[in-house]
């Protein structure tokens, strides 16, 4: 990144300490080390060109080609978002890359798989990966990889067939670092939100639930279990209504059957 782009993104994210790398293994992994040894006075963006070994959920991998937007946002978790609110949080990430994108590409379908995956057009275009670390002080990784100028188009075909990128969709290179700045003002109304109203801020999210009306299978360490989605309540929970009755799924996989 030009010392340029740095300054317009420091301007524009008042407030947010930036820590840019050209290149980091990962940026959750560099959020985990500060987060131990540093105390953080407010929020820190962790931005990098180049991710070289990325973290999914579980244990899958993030592949990060040039041109994608990677990055994490280290926040202090008792103050800017207090631990009640804390499983909400997935859901109210996702959502405002959901905002982001429905800015950007107005006539594609942008979706939330419960609880962060987003889709655009029927296919995925960004992961989250939240991760928190309880001392030296409560602090939340919020990681988001989004497709920005990446292309699959020669990408191998079942990869094609399952992902996506705003370059792909819109066919034109998009601003990554005005995407980022937006992202990251819509991730913070949410957050605040989500303190004054949550029910708005679930209506929202709501609104874009893919699995909603769907048969779903949830698998939790628990055993697993097969249903018809009803959708998101306020507090965070997919709702799936099974032959024994409804179940309020707070953690867990879910895949569509
Ligand atoms: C998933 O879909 O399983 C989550 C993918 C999360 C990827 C992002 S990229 C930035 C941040 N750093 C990581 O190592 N992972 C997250």
């Amino acid at each position: 990144m030009m010392h340029e782009e740095l300054a317009r993104l420091e301007a524009a994210l008042e407030g947010v300490e930036i820590e840019y790398h050209a290149q980091l293994d990962s940026t959750n992994n560099r959020g985990l080390e500060v987060a131990r040894k540093e105390t953080l006075g407010g929020p820190r963006l962790i931005f990098t060109e180049e991710q070289t070994a990325g973290r999914g959920r579980g244990a899958n991998q993030w592949w990060s080609a040039s041109g994608s937007l990677t990055f994490s946002l280290l926040v202090p978790g008792d103050r800017i978002v207090p631990p009640t609110e804390w499983p909400r949080l997935s859901l109210a990430s996702g959502l405002a890359v959901c905002e982001v994108l429905e800015a950007l590409a107005p006539a594609a379908l942008v979706g939330l798989k419960w609880p962060n995956d987003v889709f655009l057009g029927g296919k995925k275009i960004c992961g989250i990966l939240i991760e928190s670390v309880v001392t030296p002080q409560p602090c939340l990784i919020v990681g988001i990889g989004l497709n920005v100028n990446n292309s699959f188009r020669s990408a191998p075909a079942e990869l094609q067939a399952t992902a996506t990128s705003l370059v792909d969709e819109l066919h034109l290179p998009q601003d990554r670092l005005a995407i980022l700045v937006s992202l990251i003002k819509h991730w913070q109304r949410r957050q605040t939100e989500l303190q004054l109203s949550r029910a708005s801020v679930a209506a929202a999210w709501q609104r874009y639930c893919v699995l909603t009306g769907q048969v779903v299978r949830v698998d939790q360490p628990a055993g697993n279990f097969t249903g018809r989605c009803t959708g998101i309540d306020d507090y965070g929970a997919l709702l799936v209504l099974t032959e024994s009755g409804l179940e309020r799924v707070m953690a867990g996989t879910v895949r569509l059957v």
